[in-house]
Formats: C-alpha cells, structure tokens, sequence
C-alpha cells in the first residue's frame, strides 16, 4: 500500500498552471487522507472559480492513480485565506515581501521590445510571432502588451481569460507555455484611456512591478506606437530592455521610425536592429507600399541589417 509520503512526492509533478510551481511548494493541498485505496485531498485555490480546476484535477489523477494499490483519488476544492496568499505571495517574490519599483524580471531575463515610429505598421504580429517561435523553441517566453491605447495581444493570441490576482500580485493568464499580460485586461473595452503624464506614468509603474512572470528567458513587450508618454516611461521602467524598430516601406514611415528609434537610446534601450514589414506583396512581388524603408532606417539608426541572427 502507498504512503503519504509516497504520495507527497507524486504530488510534486502536480504543476499550477499559471504559477509554474508545484502545488507541494505552494502549499496548496489540505486534508489528505488515506483509507483502504482511497485518496482524498483538497488543493486550496488562489481564486474561487479559478478556471483551472479541471486541470489540477486531471494532473492529479495522473500522479497518484498509477500509485501501488490506489484506486480512486477525489479532488476538492477550497481557497486560500487572505493570510495564506500573502505567503505565497513572498514565497513567489523570493522572499521579498516589499514591491520593487520597475519591472519585475530575474536580471537573466532578456527584454525585448518591438517599437514603431507610426501605428499599424505590424508590431504585434511580430511580438505574437516571435512569442510563438522562441516558445517552439523551448524558451520559457512572456508577453506584455504595453500599448495602451490599442492593445490587441490578447485577441492575436486568443487568451480569453483573465489575470488572477493573489493579494497584490497579478498573474499572468497562460497560452500553453506561454505567459501573456496586456494592461488592456484591466480597462474597460469601449473605455478610451485618457491617463496622460505622471498619473500614466505611476499607473505603468504599478502594473509592470505588480505582474509576477515567474522565471522567463524572454519577455517580449509590445510597445505602442510613436513616442509619446507611454513609451517614454517604459524605456525608463524596463531594464536593459533591447529595441527592435518595425517599419513599412515608405519614407513617411521610415522618417517617424528613426525618432522612435533615437528615443528608445535616449530612454537607455539598446537598439539592436529594424525590420520592415508588408515589403511586397506574395506572389506577384509588387511593391505595393514602396521601396527602401527599412533600409534607410537601418542606415539611419546604425542598425545592424542581421537583426534576425541577433534576435534568435
Ligand atoms: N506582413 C503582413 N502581411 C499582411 N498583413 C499584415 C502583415 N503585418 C501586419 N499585417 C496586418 O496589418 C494590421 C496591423 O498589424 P499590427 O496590428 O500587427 O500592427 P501594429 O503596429 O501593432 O498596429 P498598432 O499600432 O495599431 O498597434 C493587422 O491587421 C495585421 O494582421
Ligand atoms: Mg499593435
């Protein structure tokens, strides 16, 4: 007959989803208990209704059912009190129980944000395409969606659900391995944002320092477009944060492109490169937006041209 303890260990593989960490480590199951090959137990949930119940459930089934003579495993549900998720809250911030101001990523984490001189130009198909391919590629990749004005990761990538908060951390809903936050989750959709200066700067603050990412080789951040308030204070919030700058082909929007690009180095960013978008049409190869824009910004902004060996 299997042991609690045995049953411990088994318990360790039972991963929270969007915490990345094993409900043991998290001090999640209550009440276990053991009778003549039945085992129940309850796993305390950070939120009530947290739609994450029926994968706890089947994970759990998957660890302790192949367990020497167990013959039916029943999972309940509770939640934690205010106390215990201020605990898990410090455990998660590795002990720190104060918040820091900035953004919180392990210094390894590698910040990449995608920036634009004007609007519509494709940043957030390459943020949620790169996010897609540095995940195929094993990394352990997050999303932050910083546009403000006109989020739209969330619906590129199909995250319906919202961040769960744990006393006063957010944690980012997750797409498979892939970890997503957009400011957009906390507005109201047919709300225009009118915050402006200080007040958006303070706002962005607390969001970037609130968000729990977990341990992240890449933290990929959708910038909005142009260089207005929002991208000033996120080039001061985001760490040794590098820039890619997204252009189209027309020297309209090669021209607004360089200022984004020399506003990213003042706010400390490092460059690392242009890319441009909707170069010609598949196909037929016609030109349908001109020609030359990404080269003369990469001349412009002294990018280097092999943006994409650097990326990857
Ligand atoms: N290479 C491409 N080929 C075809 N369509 C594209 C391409 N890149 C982007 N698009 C489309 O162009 C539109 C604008 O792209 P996207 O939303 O990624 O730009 P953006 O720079 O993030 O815009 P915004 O400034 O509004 O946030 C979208 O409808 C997108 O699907
Ligand atoms: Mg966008």
């Amino acid at each position: 007959m299997v042991s609690r303890d045995e049953i411990l260990v088994a318990l360790e593989g039972v991963i929270d989803p969007e915490l990345g960490r094993s409900v043991i480590e998290l001090d999640m199951v209550r009440d276990l208990k053991l009778e003549d090959g039945r085992i129940a137990l309850t796993i305390a949930l950070t939120v009530p209704g947290c739609p994450l119940r029926a994968s706890f459930q089947e994970q759990v089934d998957r660890a302790l059912l192949p367990l020497g003579g167990v013959a039916e495993v029943v999972v309940s549900f509770d939640v934690m009190t205010p106390e215990e998720k201020a605990a898990l809250t410090t455990k998660l911030r590795g002990g720190v129980a104060e918040r820091t101001p900035g953004i919180s990523v392990d210094a390894k984490t590698r910040v990449l944000a995608v920036a634009s001189g004007k609007g519509g130009v494709g940043k957030s198909s390459l943020t949620a395409n790169l996010a897609a391919a540095f995940t195929r590629l094993g990394r352990r990749t997050g999303v932050l969606d910083a546009d403000v004005y006109g989020y739209s990761i969330p619906h590129m990538l199909g995250i319906h659900q919202r961040p769960i908060a744990v006393d006063q951390m957010i944690v980012p809903p997750v797409r498979g391995d892939l970890k997503v936050m957009s400011i957009g989750f906390f507005l109201d959709e047919n709300t225009p944002v009118m915050w402006r200066g200080p007040m958006l700067h303070r706002a962005l603050e607390q969001f970037l320092s609130d968000v729990h990412w977990g341990e992240l080789d890449t933290l990929l951040v959708d910038m909005p477009p142009g260089t207005g308030d929002v991208s000033i204070s996120l080039g001061q919030l985001l760490p040794r944060a590098e820039v890619v700058v997204v252009t189209t082909p027309q020297p309209a929007a090669q021209q607004v492109a360089v200022r984004a690009a020399q506003m990213a180095q003042k706010t400390g960013m490092r460059l690392i490169g242009a890319l441009e978008n909707m170069s010609h049409l598949v196909g037929t190869g016609e030109e349908i937006f001109g020609t030359g824009g990404g080269d003369d910004l990469a001349a412009a902004i002294d990018a280097d041209e092999t943006v994409f060996d650097e990326i990857a």
